[in-house]
């Protein structure tokens, strides 16, 4: 058979760049699959170097909420591209979309912008420990945070454990510090603050954690998580760089009312752009440099033309509050899902919220990481092979979640459960 042209450019980027890719999960490693090579996206579409087109759910990992490449965004970036590139410097777009993240959310007060979830995740770990004066965080295992070395652990044996590096080149001793526990235990979670209290500086969480799959929390677990860092002077950091503009105009912390101390965001607040943000009360983000002891810095931080792109996303999405036709949109997608498994006898659990949705092939509903090992991943990587051979592009791992965007329409849902139809019956 003649080698496609996905084929040839990924065998080509394997001999000059690590895997062929820049980052893991593109290379379809955990669905023993070959990617194709994208050339071009728009609305709700993405098409390959070999000409075929696919209905998109991955949507650039959650940043294209609008669809790919949106005109008005278009013409938005092209305005603040011929005004320069970078400044280097300080511009009033900065503070205009700060504006409008505060506006969205109760908990915050002051924005710092950086250019990925990795650094703002990172920089909320040190703000965390230079406010508090104390040294260990924690975590919840299966929750991703980016990869800077103390959040890139996984759990030792056992419900509250010291975390074990997750990656060849992540000194014993730097994670030392990072605790790890089961999402929802609220047995872990007890014995966390009262073993560490008094070193715990923080707790770091995806509210709905969309890294495996979509585990929403536990009635009453925020809550309690809340009410233990409160007391006992931890920060609570909320990492809502999925969901955050994605689930709700705002975030989880919104649907729910609970107030972090620092929230992180990411992915749509740029547009498509490389742009995050560490955000919160303006007492512990004053610790920040200049105004406070902690240092950050970054040479295209708050860059003009992602700054251009975030604040026209986020001017048009909050006319569209309260993403009810994106909730319906999902809910139709994920209820059709399930119900399709019921009709091949394949159980799948389905969630979703706002723009985001999740589904399992597994027999219970999932509440956490460890649980995952119920799924039938074997059942997954057929599902995603033969879906992407008729042209619908779901996320290439277990782990990760869906996205839709406001350009995905209910045909284009009708189109997807249509093959999802054709597949199940397949592979049942
Ligand atoms: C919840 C969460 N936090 C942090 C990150 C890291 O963000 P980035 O890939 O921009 O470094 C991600 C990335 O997917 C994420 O999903």
């Amino acid at each position: 058979m003649e080698m496609g042209k996905s084929t040839m450019f990924f065998n080509q980027a394997k001999k000059v760049i690590p895997g062929g890719v820049s980052s893991p999960v593109r290379a379809f490693g955990s669905v023993e699959d070959s990617p194709p090579f994208i050339v071009k996206a728009k609305g709700p579409y993405v098409w390959d170097c070999d000409g075929n087109q696919y209905l998109d759910f991955v949507g650039s990992w959650g940043t294209a909420i609008l669809g790919h490449a949106p005109d008005s965004v278009i013409a938005a970036v092209q305005n603040a591209c011929t005004n320069g590139f970078s400044f280097g410097a300080s511009h009033p777009g900065e503070s205009e979309l700060a504006g409008l993240i505060i506006a969205a959310f109760p908990s915050i007060e002051k924005v710092r912008f950086v250019n990925s979830g990795t650094e703002a995740c990172m920089t909320a770990i040190r703000l965390a420990r230079g406010y508090t004066g104390k040294d260990k965080i924690a975590k919840f295992t299966g929750h991703y945070h980016g990869h800077s070395d103390s959040l890139l652990v996984k759990g030792g044996s056992g419900l509250l454990t010291h975390a074990v590096p997750d990656s060849v080149g992540v000194p014993k001793s730097f994670v030392e510090q990072t605790l790890t526990l089961p999402f929802n235990n609220f047995e872990a979670l007890e014995e966390l603050f009262k073993k560490h209290a008094k070193s715990l500086s923080a707790v770091i969480l995806e509210p709905i954690a969309a890294n495996c799959g979509f585990v929403r929390p536990k009635e009453g677990f925020l809550e309690r998580l809340k009410s233990l860092c409160s007391k006992n002077d931890t920060l609570l950091i909320f990492d809502e760089v999925i969901t955050g503009f994605r689930v709700a105009y705002g975030g989880v912390q919104n649907s729910l009312n609970i107030k972090p101390d620092l929230t992180i965001l990411g992915k749509v607040i740029g547009g498509g752009f490389p742009l995050a943000a560490l955000c919160g009360k303006a007492e512990i983000m004053d610790y920040l440099a200049p105004n406070g002891p902690v240092y950050q810095a970054g040479t295209l931080s708050g860059n003009p033309i992602a700054v251009a792109a975030g604040i026209k996303t986020l001017k048009t999405l909050a006319e569209m509050k309260p993403y009810k036709s994106l909730h319906s949109l999902t809910q139709f997608l994920t209820k059709e899902l399930h119900a399709l498994g019921n009709k091949y006898n394949i159980p799948i659990q389905v969630d979703c919220e706002g723009a985001l949705f999740g589904y399992f092939f597994a027999p219970e509903k999932i509440t956490s990481y460890e649980q995952l090992t119920f799924c039938d991943k074997k059942l997954f990587q057929r599902f995603f092979s033969e879906s992407i051979n008729q042209s619908i592009y779901l996320a290439p791992s277990l782990y990760e979640a869906g996205f839709i965007s406001t350009c995905h329409l209910e045909e284009h849902i009708e189109k997807a459960l249509q093959v999802f139809d054709k597949v199940l019956k397949k592979i049942s």
